[in-house]
């Protein structure tokens, strides 16, 4: 049974938020040299469009964790499936994610690359879903604060493998 799909937000918020983390970032990194490293499946829109708006060159790199199967809740146990190709020893590293919700998955990435002993090592996320949080965790970088904890689709993001292709973000209506 499909369910029904409602904006969220359009694309010009998108963008015009992807744009401004874009700016932030490129002035806090003037010097380039930065590896940003995807997660994958549901960060690959969102990357893809914050590296067309940088204006410093970056590295890229992605790491594939295991999170939500088929349901729409965490699980709390993440493991890497994809590691990273690069090494991150003395570099200064940013994990883009789509959306953090209760922060397991990347409390637990952040733990792991820290272990490789990177120079600096921040966090950017399209999404956030603050109210949701089991486990503090900072945010460097946000894209939009929710305000309400909708299952959110589309722009990378996806209920079951569905609806990451769609240009704008939408919760599902049950
Ligand atoms: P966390 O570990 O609870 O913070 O969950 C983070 C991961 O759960 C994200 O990388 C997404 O893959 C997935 N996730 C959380 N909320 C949503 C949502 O609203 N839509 C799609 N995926 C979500």
């Amino acid at each position: 049974m499909g369910k029904k799909l409602k904006v969220l937000y359009n694309k010009k918020t998108i963008l015009k938020r992807v744009k401004d983390l874009a700016q932030q970032i490129s002035k806090d990194y003037p010097s380039g040299e930065l590896i940003l490293v995807g997660v994958l499946k549901g960060g690959f829109i969102f990357l893809a469009d914050l590296v067309r708006a940088l204006i410093i060159p970056v590295h890229i790199d992605f790491v594939r964790l295991a999170s939500y199967g088929a349901s729409t809740h965490s699980s709390g146990k993440v493991k890497i499936l994809k590691d990273l190709e690069t090494s991150i020893t003395g570099k200064d590293v940013i994990i883009v994610e789509d959306i953090i919700d209760t922060g397991l998955t990347l409390e637990f990435l952040k733990q792991e690359l820290f272990k490789r002993r990177p120079r600096s090592l921040k966090i950017c996320a399209l999404l956030d879903k603050k109210s949701r949080r089991k486990v503090e965790i900072k945010v460097d970088y946000v894209g939009i604060t929710m305000e309400k904890n909708y299952f959110v689709v589309g722009y990378g993001l996806d209920f079951s493998e569905q609806y990451r292709h769609l240009p704008e973000i939408f919760f599902l209506d049950p």
